[in-house]
């Protein structure tokens, strides 16, 4: 969280640099090369003998936050000059007529300009509360107008949590979400879960809240600490069913009942519920699926035994929490956060902007030809190694991967690739009234309503699959932007932020470079697909019948045993960082390989070595960008995948006793 911080503050100290400084912007190839190398060298740190400590080596001169040219992580530079780009894209539209009625050019360009120029007051958590009421008739107690008139007998704690969700608000209480169905991707289906907890801090700090949001002083202390206690009796009861959900016949975790079934086990009005959510009926007979029934048969006596003024303060606190944590709603309108409030709350919109305002047709398409010539490329190298069939697979099992394999896609973007991107914003944001007083929290509501019930229209097939992969989430991702894999598309995705240098230059960039930051990120991605975990899903995303014992593989069992014996943190995490390298540097280097591996004439470095060093840059600053959750340090996450990698030791020269120059070679596949 501290660093984040500090690389924000670090961010707008330079941002007035930024358009001269060593930030690569033109395609010019010696520029792009250039810059490329030249942040891979200075990293390095040359008195550290690679065979040994090949991370220090690769990048011991990175200084973290101590060195102004070295903030910068590649991902960094990547949204830099992301938002650098929408930053003029937007302003542009400063001095546009909206001749157009209800573009989404006016749309966005208001949003914008409303996080930039609103009021403070406009954006503090009183005001969104007394935007958001807990129920049709209902306020707020604080904000009833004669104390103890608040009309308890009218709260019902259900019922405010749909009023809430309807903003997004999805893991509080019950997880509650619109998803692909897992045996038949064609069907979405109503999905509750445990909540991901996430307890309270300090009552302290949650009092302060409740005086900033207009409580009496006097009441706040005592008021916090029953939120705390019945923050901790939800968070406990999760945990004690995390245990208790069971396996069915088909290795599945979650089960279907009836809404009346449901209703009849948990007490808890779901119908009701429902309704409110999606703004439609739901029949008794309706199935939802249903990851712990136990936790939701716990929540209803949990709830009841709270004063009604306790646990409608609860639900407000972590309401203001959960709109708090979201780009733009803090004090203040800065540039960055209002550009990432765009690119995070209407990222549909604002990846149109993008394509439509900048990159342009051509540009897009001659992008995705190359980032699909990388990702055949890798799919080609994976499919050799299944071939030759180390794990002495079944055959059964052979041709159940390759079919996942070759049916495998890399869909470019947010938006659907076959559609009408014009025509599918202009409809997806149809509805959303943004009016020209700057109000922020109003329009971020507005904003963040649309935005959820797209999400939720999704359960009545509100979005052709004929027009090319699309899926919506709830969740508002702060994630950096990385690929990432969706197992129901069988599809990776691959955001436009990273169609820029120094991921991918359309021109020039040499194509070690491209195989090193683009291919190797989405061999990573691939080879997510193929864990244990998602083998079970086929070629279109179902979860099936092959492919779900893999972990009983005797050949399987004894390589993850060799990539354990050495203590890891996390050994599925090991399997791709190890694998992944492999089939990425026999995709480049391997035989069949259509991509220039002539050396370069920029460097001196052999082009063996700068793959690899190239690659290296990815683990600067805790490899935060490779995915998340506990893991080794990062040097010995890239010191294991390059000891495994055979052809280490010759590419740099190591004595046949070094440490990485291992005769011991792990192969998973
Ligand atoms: C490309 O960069 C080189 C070196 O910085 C420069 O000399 C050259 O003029 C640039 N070419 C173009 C077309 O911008
Ligand atoms: C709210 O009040 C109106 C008018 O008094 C009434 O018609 C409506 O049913 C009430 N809504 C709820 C949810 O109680
Ligand atoms: C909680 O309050 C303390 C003391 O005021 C403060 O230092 C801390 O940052 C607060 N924590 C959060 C998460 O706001
Ligand atoms: C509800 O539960 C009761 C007792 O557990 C049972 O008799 C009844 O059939 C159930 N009703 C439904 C609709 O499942
Ligand atoms: C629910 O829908 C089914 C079929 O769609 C219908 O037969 C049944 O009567 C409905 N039940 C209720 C309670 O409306
Ligand atoms: C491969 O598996 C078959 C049975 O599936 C077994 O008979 C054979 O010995 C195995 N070969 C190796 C090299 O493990
Ligand atoms: C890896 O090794 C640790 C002990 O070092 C052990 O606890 C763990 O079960 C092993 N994991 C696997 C998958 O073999």
């Amino acid at each position: 969280m501290k660093r984040i911080t500090q690389i924000c503050s670090l961010l707008v100290l330079l941002l007035s640099f930024v358009e001269g400084s060593k930030i690569p912007r033109a395609s010019n190839d010696t520029t792009i090369n250039d810059w490329i190398l030249d942040f891979v060298e200075r990293h390095m740190d040359k008195d550290a003998n690679p065979c040994e400590e090949f991370y220090r080596y690769a990048t011991g001169k990175f200084n973290g936050l101590d060195d102004q040219d070295d903030i910068y992580s590649i991902p960094d530079i990547v949204i830099l000059n992301f938002n650098n780009r929408m930053r003029t894209i937007l302003d542009q539209l400063k001095d546009k007529d909206f001749t157009e009625a209800n573009s989404v050019e006016e749309k966005v360009w208001r949003y914008y300009k409303t996080c930039l120029m609103a009021s403070e007051a406009t954006r503090s958590p009183k005001h969104y509360l007394e935007l958001v009421s807990p129920d049709a008739n209902l306020t707020w107690p604080q904000f009833a107008h004669e104390k103890d008139k608040w009309r308890q007998e009218d709260f019902n704690w259900l019922r405010t949590l749909a009023h809430l969700r309807r903003y997004g608000m999805e893991n509080f209480i019950i997880r509650m979400n619109v998803q692909p169905d897992a045996k038949d991707t064609n069907k979405f289906v109503v999905n509750l879960h445990t909540p991901d907890a996430e307890k309270f801090q300090e009552a302290d700090n949650i009092s302060d809240l409740l005086i900033n949001i207009g409580m009496d002083s006097n009441q706040v202390s005592s008021l916090a600490s029953k939120l705390v206690r019945l923050d901790t009796d939800l968070f406990n009861l999760a945990e004690e069913n995390k245990e208790s959900v069971s396996l069915d016949e088909d290795g599945f975790t979650n089960e279907f009942y009836t809404l009346a079934e449901l209703q009849n086990r948990t007490e808890l009005q779901l119908q009701k519920y429902l309704k409110i959510v999606f703004g439609r009926s739901f029949n008794g007979s309706f199935k939802v699926e249903v990851q712990n029934i136990k936790y939701l048969e716990g929540l209803e006596e949990i709830l009841h035994s709270y004063d009604k003024d306790v646990v409608v303060s609860y639900l407000m606190v972590k309401f203001v929490n959960f709109i708090m944590a979201l780009d733009g709603s803090g004090p203040d309108g800065d540039s960055e956060k209002c550009l990432d409030a765009v690119r995070f709350q209407m990222e549909h919109a604002n990846d149109f902007l993008y394509e439509d305002h900048y990159l342009g047709a051509k540009k897009l398409e001659e992008y995705t030809a190359e980032v699909q010539r990388i990702f055949e490329a890798i799919k080609q190298s994976f499919k050799n190694r299944i071939e030759k069939n180390h794990l002495n697979l079944s055959s059964v099992d052979v041709s159940a991967l390759k079919e996942k394999l070759l049916a495998m896609t890399l869909t470019v973007g947010i938006l659907p690739s076959k559609a009408n991107h014009r025509r599918f914003v202009t409809d997806f944001y149809q509805g959303l009234e943004l009016d020209s007083e700057p109000d922020f929290a109003k329009a971020q509501l507005e904003v963040l309503k649309l935005r959820t019930l797209r999400v939720l229209e999704q359960l009545d097939g509100a979005f052709s699959k004929n027009e090319g992969f699309f899926l919506l989430y709830d969740e508002i991702s702060n994630n950096n932007p990385v690929p990432w894999f969706e197992v129901s598309g069988n599809t990776i995705v691959l955001v436009y932020e990273m169609l820029r240098e120094p991921v991918l230059a359309t021109e020039g960039q040499h194509d070690v470079f491209k195989m090193s930051l683009l291919g190797y990120l989405l061999t990573r991605k691939l080879m997510e697909n193929f864990t244990p975990y998602f083998l079970p899903y086929d070629g279109k995303g179902n979860y099936g019948e092959v492919l779900r014992s893999f972990e009983d593989y005797p050949s399987y069992k004894e390589a993850l045993a060799c990539l354990n014996s050495t203590q890891t943190n996390n050994l599925a995490k090991r399997v791709i960082d190890v694998v992944s390298l492999g089939i990425a540097y026999d995709a480049y280097f391997g035989e069949g390989s259509q991509f220039d591996r002539k050396q370069p004439d920029f460097t001196e470095v052999p082009l063996k070595q700068l793959f690899l060093l190239s690659i290296a840059q990815w683990f600067l600053g805790d490899a935060k960008y490779l995915d998340y959750g506990a893991a080794d340090t990062d040097e010995v996450r890239l010191s294991q995948a390059m000891r495994n990698l055979p052809n280490f030791g010759e590419i740099f020269n190591c004595p046949t006793s070094a440490l990485l120059n291992s005769k011991e070679m792990w192969q998973v596949w």
